[in-house]
């Protein structure tokens, strides 16, 4: 991703700051996920392929300024991918937050890629955080972590 791709093109305001992925707006989608951010609600991204759904979210993430954590989805996507796991290191058990999880403490947009090939009992642990609870709980560890005023997915 640099300035030179003519995929891209440098941010106007300054030079330093990252390239923005070029994305030509097709019906004012982009003011539409720049509200849907700013109101903390997930969106839902659906379309024929090579329509430019993975090319707007990478546009929008650098434009809002925000990560962009990506997650393939398919039906052997467990929660445990999602949300993280304890691992064993230097023998003892340590928390490993999933790329979900991830997201949620950082701030980041999660692009949930495919989401649809999940299984319901993988997506489920979306439901908490896209509706007015806000919050992953993280059954493992018996605590929640809360969405960041900023984060989106
Ligand atoms: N509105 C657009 N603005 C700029 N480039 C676009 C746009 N729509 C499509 N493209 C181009 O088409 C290519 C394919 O788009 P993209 O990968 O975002 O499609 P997709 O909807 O995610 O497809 P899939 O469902 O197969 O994942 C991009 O690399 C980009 O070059
Ligand atoms: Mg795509």
């Amino acid at each position: 991703m640099t300035a030179e791709n003519p995929m891209y093109r440098a941010d106007s305001a300054s030079q330093a700051a990252p390239a923005i992925p070029f994305y030509a707006e097709q019906a004012g989608e982009c003011r539409l996920f720049e509200h849907a951010f700013q109101q903390r609600l997930p969106v839902l991204l659906k379309g024929p392929t090579g329509c430019g759904k993975t090319r707007f979210v990478e546009h929008m993430a650098a434009r809002l300024g925000r990560p962009l954590i990506t997650v393939s989805c398919h039906d052997d996507l467990t929660a445990a991918d999602l949300v993280g796991r304890h691992l064993i290191g230097d023998g003892n058990t340590v928390w490993n937050d999933g790329p979900l999880a991830r997201a949620v403490r950082t701030g980041a947009i999660c692009y949930l890629d495919e989401v649809v090939e999940a299984r319901k009992d993988t997506t489920v642990v979306l439901h908490p955080l896209a509706d007015d609870r806000r919050v992953l709980p993280i059954e493992r560890t018996g605590k929640s972590c809360r969405r960041r005023p900023a984060s989106c997915w």
